[in-house]
């Protein structure tokens, strides 16, 4: 079940969505932007970020999966790549959240080989504790306790994605 109260309310989310929106325009004045989502957890924070980002960009979206590769490790396969060439473009690699860091780690190498002008990561939340890999997180929405979030994009099982807040997932007994 859903718990009562929200973590984050959707005021809570659009104001720091802002406040990124306004770091972001600062950063890339004057520079070739690319936005990425990553779907499909991505889908809300990136439509709505995207709307605060003043300067020009073209956006592309990632799919990928992972799963448990055959020696436990898990592992991470990429199921849509961006078309375009990257040669001259700085990505800004838009996630929803950030836990073990396997994930976006694996993204972050795969874009990196394809020789963009930079790489750089904007995640609404961050689950520092859970953290495996290091991953550098350039734009950070909120820090976040070791709980399963859902909504604004996020799911369990695929389900609660269209919540317009963040709440704490508790299975129910
Ligand atoms: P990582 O590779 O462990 O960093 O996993 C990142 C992915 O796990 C995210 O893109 C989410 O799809 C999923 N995930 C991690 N924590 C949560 C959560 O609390 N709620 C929903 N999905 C989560
Ligand atoms: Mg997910």
């Amino acid at each position: 079940m859903v718990t009562g109260k929200p973590l984050l309310s959707s005021e809570q989310i659009s104001q720091r969505v802002r406040e990124l929106g306004n770091m972001i325009s600062e950063d890339y004045e004057g520079k070739n932007l690319i936005a990425v989502g990553i779907l499909k957890g991505a889908f809300m924070f990136f439509s709505d970020l995207v709307k605060t980002i003043r300067v020009p960009l073209s956006l592309d979206f990632m799919i990928a999966s992972s799963y448990l590769g055959t020696s436990s490790t898990e592992e991470v396969h990429i199921k849509r790549d961006i078309e375009d060439d990257l040669s001259d473009k700085h990505v800004l690699l838009i996630e929803d959240i950030i836990d073990t860091g396997i994930t976006l780690n694996y993204i972050r190498e795969h874009v990196l080989a394809r020789s963009p002008e930079s790489v750089k990561i904007c995640a609404l939340l961050d689950k520092k504790e859970r953290r495996q890999v290091e991953v550098p997180v350039d734009y950070r929405g909120f820090e976040i306790p070791n709980e399963f979030v859902v909504g604004y994009g996020l799911d369990y099982n695929d389900m609660f994605r269209n919540l317009p807040y963040i709440s704490i997932f508790k299975k129910s007994t």
